[in-house]
This record gives C-alpha cells, sequence and structure tokens, in this order.
C-alpha cells in the first residue's frame, strides 16, 4: 500500500516535518533498516503492523489503529554518541511527549525504556541500528505507545500493559499525540548534540522513581532481587543484591509490591 504524507504541526529542527504513513506494513522498524536512505529524523507511521518487533526477539503486537506505532530514523551526528543514549533519550521523549495530556505524577521511566502510566506499562521502545563497517551508519528508534484499547485487552501476558485510555480515561487522537512526542523528542536530541549523554541521563533518572527501591530483574538465565542501586555511565542497571552489587545490560526489570505502595 502507497504511503501518504501527514504535516506535523510545531517548530521541528531535527525531526522531519513530514510524516510517512502507511496504513498497513510488517514493522516501521524494518521499513526503515532497509537499503533505502531517508532524509535524518524522517518518522514512518503505521495504523498496523503485521509483524512488530519487540525488545529481546519478542513481538509487538496492536489492534489497527489502537496504538501510536512509529519510528525514526537518524542518520547524522550519530558516531560520535554511544547508541544507549538514544534508548533512554526515546524514552526521555516519549514521557515529555505524553505528559502534555497525562498528570506526570503518573507517569514513570523503567528501566531501560518503558514508559509506564500508574506503574504500567504504556509504551515499549526498541532501538535498532545499521551499520557498515562496524560503525552504526543509521539508528532507528522504534516507538509503541498503547493509545486506545480498552481495558479488557490488558490480560493475561499483558496484565502489566495498559493503554493511555485504560489507565486515565483520556481518549487522545493519535496524530496530536505524535506531534507533541515528536516535538519532544527534537528538543532532546537537540540536547543530545549540544551537551551529550549524560544530560539524557539526567533527565531519565529524574523521571524513573524506582532507583533506591526493590526491584526483581530477569535476564536470560535466572531471577535476582535488590535494591535498584543506580544507572551506570553506559546505560547498564546496577542491582544490590545480598551477595553483592551486579551489573546488567540487557534484562527484564519488575517493580516489587512494596515499591509499588
Ligand atoms: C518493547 O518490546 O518494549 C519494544 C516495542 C517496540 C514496538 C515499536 S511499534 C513501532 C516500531 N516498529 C516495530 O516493529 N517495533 C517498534
Amino acid at each position: 500500500m502507497n504511503p501518504e504524507l501527514i504535516q506535523l504541526s510545531g517548530n521541528l529542527s531535527i525531526v522531519q516535518q513530514g510524516v510517512v504513513h502507511f496504513p498497513f506494513i510488517d514493522s516501521t522498524n524494518t521499513y526503515l533498516l532497509g537499503k533505502h536512505s531517508h532524509l535524518h529524523g524522517t518518522i514512518v507511521l503505521a495504523d498496523y503492523q503485521s509483524a512488530g518487533r519487540g525488545r529481546r526477539g519478542k513481538q509487538w503486537i496492536s489492534p489497527p489503529e489502537s496504538a501510536l506505532l512509529f519510528s525514526i530514523y537518524l542518520r547524522e551526528n550519530i558516531r560520535e554518541i554511544p547508541i544507549y543514549a538514544f534508548t533512554f533519550l526515546a524514552a526521555v521523549g516519549v514521557f515529555e511527549g505524553i505528559a502534555r495530556f497525562v498528570s506526570p505524577d503518573s507517569i514513570s521511566l523503567k528501566w531501560p525504556n518503558d514508559v509506564m502510566i500508574h506503574h504500567r506499562k504504556v509504551c515499549g521502545i526498541l532501538v535498532q541500528s545499521r551499520s557498515s563497517s562496524g560503525e552504526p551508519a543509521v539508528i532507528v528508534i522504534g516507538i509503541g505507545v498503547n493509545v486506545s484499547q480498552p481495558s479488557s485487552f490488558f490480560k493475561d501476558d499483558l496484565a502489566n500493559a495498559c493503554s493511555i485510555l485504560s489507565a486515565t480515561g483520556i481518549r487522545l487522537d493519535r496524530i496530536e499525540l505524535l506531534s507533541s512526542i515528536a516535538d519532544a523528542l527534537d528538543v532532546n536530541l537537540e540536547l543530545l548534540n549540544r551537551s551529550g549523554a549524560e544530560a539524557i541521563m539526567t533527565k531519565w533518572k529524574r523521571y524513573c522513581p524506582y532507583i533506591g527501591k526493590k526491584i526483581a530483574v530477569t535476564d536470560d538465565f535466572n531471577r535476582y532481587e535488590g535494591v535498584f542501586q543506580n544507572v551506570s555511565p553506559t546505560g547498564a542497571l546496577i542491582l544490590r543484591t545480598e551477595t553483592g552489587d551486579r551489573t546488567f545490560h540487557a534484562a527484564e526489570v519488575s517493580i516489587e509490591k512494596e515499591t509499588l505502595s
């Protein structure tokens, strides 16, 4: 199906104002990681993905037109910036974009880049890169925000997830939400270029209420309980356990009940 072009409102300097909109696609990440080249800051949006990709090789499934599914393509100034910085930047951008509609007190970030409302996952982010001669030539940030799925959608495996509608009762227009998130991403991309990854990490930590609290971390082999000590300068999670500190570069975090109360 041929895409149409949607114009975003607002003043963007890095993110492109014109969004490539597909009613149907396999995955917006897969599309932008393909061999074609695009303008730095291009956004590709889909109403439905038949093969949406999630973190840790999982699928990302959303019913048609109920989630904001998009990816952004970056190719300039990326060699000097570590890839983890884009992961945290995306979470900060989504937090700030949603916070224009929803009380910021109800929104939080969970390591590495889940966005939560009332401690339930409302948005997942997948950052991927295409390399040439060992260096990233292109970075694609894929973002899926659950917007209007009803509460009944979030059961079984999805019991810890929510949509903006199911968590807050607020029904948002997906393009208005996209404009707000694109604007926040634009501001944070400029901040990253100007001040480096540290500035993004400082914001990320401000939006993460779980630091210093009890969490559980599951990697490919084990589950560990402990206190979320900090995020290392390279974006790794540091967990203080009874047997010492452990560092995780990729894992699933769950928030312990006592942390939520
Ligand atoms: C996660 O597992 O938490 C990450 C999910 C990322 C999903 C988004 S939806 C838009 C973009 N295209 C994809 O195929 N995946 C990302």
